[in-house]
């Protein structure tokens, strides 16, 4: 029975892009987070670490922050304002730059933030362009806030929050996905 239900989380677990304003409980938030540090991490070292921001003025810098990389390779009629959608609750994994695969590590544990996310009933969506935020001079400042050292970088941030509107549908698995050999 268990089997079945972490099938059906990772099967119906989709990208949210409206949320209900209020913010994400710490029972919620810690669900999620401890799934998080659960992922496999590259020869175990538990290399990343994650940043859950809850207030709002970070909320805010961080939407701003993102939205300035992401709108410098867009078109001037596709800019955006929100790229974290109004979500509540923004969560960043973060790991050194030099360890052995830091982009993987964090995307392991990325998936298990968006899957544990579904699994207790909140909303959540990767947001691109982490990396590019915390490398600029604004991104370094946040990660001394935080007590990081400046070299960590940020690959993966995830929007979280209670989902608003219908839940979406999954695209077809496309034909090929799978080769058994
Ligand atoms: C590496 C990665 C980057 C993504 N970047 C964004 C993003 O910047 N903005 C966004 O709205 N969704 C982003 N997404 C979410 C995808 O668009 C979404 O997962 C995809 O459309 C499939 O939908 P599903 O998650 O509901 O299956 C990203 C997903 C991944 C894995």
């Amino acid at each position: 029975m268990m089997k079945q239900e972490a099938l059906e989380v990772l099967k119906n677990r989709r990208a949210i892009r409206k949320f209900k304003p209020e913010q994400v409980t710490k029972e919620d938030l810690d669900a999620v987070l401890e799934a998080g540090t659960f992922a496999a991490t590259a020869g175990g070292k538990q290399a990343p670490v994650i940043v859950a921001v809850q207030d709002p003025d970070t909320v805010a810098l961080l939407n701003i922050m993102n939205a300035k990389i992401s709108n410098s390779v867009r078109k001037p009629t596709e800019q955006i304002k929100d790229p974290y959608y109004g979500a509540p609750t923004i969560l960043l994994v973060i790991e050194p730059e030099n360890v052995m695969v830091p982009d993987l590590d964090c995307a392991v544990v990325g998936g298990n933030l968006l899957n544990a996310a579904y699994a207790v009933g909140l909303g959540s969506c990767w947001i691109h362009r982490s990396k590019e935020m915390f490398n600029t001079a604004e991104g370094r400042e946040l990660l001394k806030k935080w007590g990081l050292p400046e070299t960590m970088r940020s690959v993966c941030s995830i929007a979280l929050g209670y989902p608003s509107g219908p839940h979406p549908k999954a695209a077809p698995r496309k034909a090929d996905y799978i080769i058994r050999v």
